[in-house]
């Protein structure tokens, strides 16, 4: 019976090695935790059972760990490195304390039912979630378009080893053989076996890496993945562009200060240049700027900046200052006399070409003042603007023009009701000329004007034929012009222009008569013409059309004539 018992357990032991090879259960059981392994034979033996008995394989021999008959306490009869950890569960499970990666092998429950013997085994792998991912060794910078090393990402004491993803902005990061290199090494701790990664990521920066945020991810069997914090790199370059700036460059003028500003790109950006001041050189520290003050018209030229660590690197710049110098040779009043010369002379230096405008008596000139053959009416207010950029400059005078008075016009006009007539004398001088007359008549009004003209009108009502004289004089001298007036009486004789003079009814109906006497026939001629024409059909001569046409206009001539003698 004993004898028998041993050869079964023998040839289960040769199954248990053949099922070993064959594949086996894996039971996982997470680090430092109690490992439950099941007993999973294909009947239920929790009641029928009359002895279990758990063993592992060491060195591929059998080793037992405890043993159970029914209705008695387990024993554990392991030695060594199990005898404190092990125990079994209510439900016949091999319980397994503190789980250590050394517990990683085959266990194998027997268990006698009735006369049999069933046997079930397994293996045990123990996992552990690394801890928390983080990344040291970090580069200081990253150096735009150099690969450097950015840093080391670690996940420690995991089993199975953690396998470390790279992220960038939360997007995985691939080694290219390039810009990006990745290396992953695995270092088992020798007293846990538990495993580290470290993983070294080597990065050739962009510009537009400038905030991007790097973390890795520890992935894990045991399917939590863990992200390091995200770790952020100054991105640096060195200067690439390099200006030279001037602030308000177009409101340099004399007398204000000058700022030059030296911008440069660059990460971390330059902090100190030169100034190349019209070949003379200035250092600046820990400033970009350099200012000049109270600038003047010598200071403008050639200015430039440069790295202090590369001189080669330099920016320029043409400064202007804009300076306006304007001299007008007239100032206040300016006395001239009428067809003199202004003589006027406008003197302008300036750093670039101006806008000069000039006004008189507040009036937009579209050239300056007349400057020969002045007229009384070029006197005024002259009002000179000259613009360049941020500097006016302004100058006026005023000026007189004088001279003996002269006439322009002597007429006379009729009065409304014709008892009297108007006598008008339009004279220019300055000073304002005096009007008088050689005869006595009534003053109605007097006009002056700001282009020295004087309009004198007085009434008259001459019994006579009349020389009527204007005199007109200032102090530089006097003038005189006639005019014919006749008397009223022989101006309605004139308008009537009847020899006779006689005032005829007879007469007059008799005109009348005969009037429309020469009507009737003047109209019967221009018929008969008018039919003769038609007769003669489209071949008369255009000549003889000019001729007629002709005569017309030399009526007509005449009728105007007439008519402008009646007028007078
Ligand atoms: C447990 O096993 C040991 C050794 O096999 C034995 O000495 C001991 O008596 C057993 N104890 C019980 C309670 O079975
Ligand atoms: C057996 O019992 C242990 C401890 O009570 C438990 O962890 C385990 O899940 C049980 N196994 C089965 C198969 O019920
Ligand atoms: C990355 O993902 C985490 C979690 O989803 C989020 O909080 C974080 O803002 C993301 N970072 C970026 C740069 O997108
Ligand atoms: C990767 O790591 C191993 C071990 O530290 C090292 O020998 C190897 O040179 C590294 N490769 C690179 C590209 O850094
Ligand atoms: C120029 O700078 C000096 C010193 O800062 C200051 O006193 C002066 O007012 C400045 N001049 C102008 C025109 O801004
Ligand atoms: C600028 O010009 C003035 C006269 O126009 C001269 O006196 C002065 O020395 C000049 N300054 C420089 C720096 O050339
Ligand atoms: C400044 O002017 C000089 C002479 O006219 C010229 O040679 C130089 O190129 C100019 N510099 C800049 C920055 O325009
Ligand atoms: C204006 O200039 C002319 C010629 O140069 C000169 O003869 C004249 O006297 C000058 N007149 C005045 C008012 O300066
Ligand atoms: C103008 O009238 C005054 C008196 O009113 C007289 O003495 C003078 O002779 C008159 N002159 C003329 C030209 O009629
Ligand atoms: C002067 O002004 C008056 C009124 O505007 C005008 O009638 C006259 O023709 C002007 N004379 C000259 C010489 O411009
Ligand atoms: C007055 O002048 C008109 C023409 O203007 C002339 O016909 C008339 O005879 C003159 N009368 C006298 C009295 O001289």
């Amino acid at each position: 019976m004993r004898v028998a018992r041993m050869m079964h357990l023998l040839s289960l032991l040769f199954c248990a090695l053949l099922c070993q090879v064959t594949g086996l259960e894996t039971i996982f059981g997470l680090y430092g935790e109690m490992v439950a392994i099941p007993c999973k034979t294909e009947a239920n033996i929790q009641d029928d059972f009359i002895l279990i008995k758990w063993i592992y394989y060491k060195d591929q021999q059998e080793v037992n760990l405890l043993v159970k008959k029914q209705k008695e306490e387990a024993n554990v009869t392991a030695v060594g490195e199990y005898k404190d950890r092990v125990s079994m569960a209510a439900n016949l499970s091999l319980l397994l304390a503190d789980a250590k990666l050394t517990d990683q092998r085959t266990f194998k429950c027997m268990v006698v039912v009735g006369g049999d013997i069933k046997q079930h085994i397994v293996n045990l792998e123990i996992q552990k979630l690394p801890e928390a991912p983080f990344i040291t060794e970090k580069a200081e910078a990253l150096e735009i378009g150099k690969r450097t090393k950015l840093g080391t990402c670690f996940a420690k004491h995991a089993n199975p080893a953690a396998k470390i993803v790279w992220l960038k902005n939360n997007k995985t990061l691939l080694s290219d053989g390039n810009r990006i290199l990745i290396n992953e090494t695995v270092v088992k701790q020798p007293e846990t076996q538990l495993s580290n990664v470290a993983s070294t990521l080597h990065y050739s920066a962009e510009k537009k890496d400038t905030s991007a945020q790097f973390s890795c991810r520890a992935e894990h069997p045991l399917g939590v993945d863990l992200v390091s914090p995200p770790e952020t790199f100054s991105i640096t370059y060195s200067t690439e562009n390099i200006a030279l700036q001037v602030e308000d460059e177009d409101q340099l003028v004399e007398g204000s200060n000058m700022t030059l500003k030296c911008v440069a790109d660059g990460n971390p950006p330059p902090t100190s240049f030169y100034f190349l001041l019209k070949g003379h050189m200035v250092k600046v520290e820990n400033t970009n700027m350099y200012t000049i003050q109270d600038i003047s018209r010598n200071n403008s030229g050639e200015y430039k900046c440069s790295l202090i660590d590369d001189p080669s690197k330099e920016g320029s710049r043409n400064v202007t200052v804009n300076f306006l110098d304007v001299k007008l040779n007239l100032d206040k009043t300016v006395i001239r006399e009428a067809g003199g010369s202004l003589n006027i002379s406008l003197d302008i230096d300036s750093s670039a070409k101006p806008t000069v405008s000039w006004t008189k008596g507040g009036v937009k000139l579209n050239q300056g003042p007349k400057n020969t053959n002045l007229a009384y009416s070029d006197a005024g207010f002259y009002e000179l603007e000259v613009m360049l950029g941020p500097l006016r400059r302004k100058a006026s005078f005023h000026l007189t023009v004088q001279g003996a008075p002269v006439i322009r016009n002597l007429h006379e006009q009729h009065d409304k009701d014709g008892n009297r007539k108007v006598l008008i004398c339009e004279a220019e001088g300055s000073p304002k000329p005096a009007v008088s007359w050689n005869i006595n008549g009534t003053l109605i009004d007097e006009k002056s004007f700001d282009n020295g003209t004087v309009t004198h009108k007085i009434s008259v009502v001459p019994s006579a034929n009349l020389s009527v004289t204007c005199i007109v004089s200032n102090s530089f001298g006097i003038a005189t012009k006639v005019i014919d007036v006749s008397s009223l009486f022989e101006d309605v004789k004139v308008d009537k222009r009847d020899p006779a003079g006689d005032d005829d009814k007879t007469k007059l109906v008799v005109g009348v008569v005969v009037g429309l006497l020469v009507a009737a026939v003047v109209i019967g001629v221009a018929y008969w013409v008018y039919m003769k024409k038609s007769k003669q059909g489209s071949w008369k001569t255009g000549e003889k059309e000019n001729g007629s046409s002709e005569e017309e206009k030399k009526l007509e001539e005449k009728a105007e004539e007439n008519s402008q003698k009646a007028d007078v």
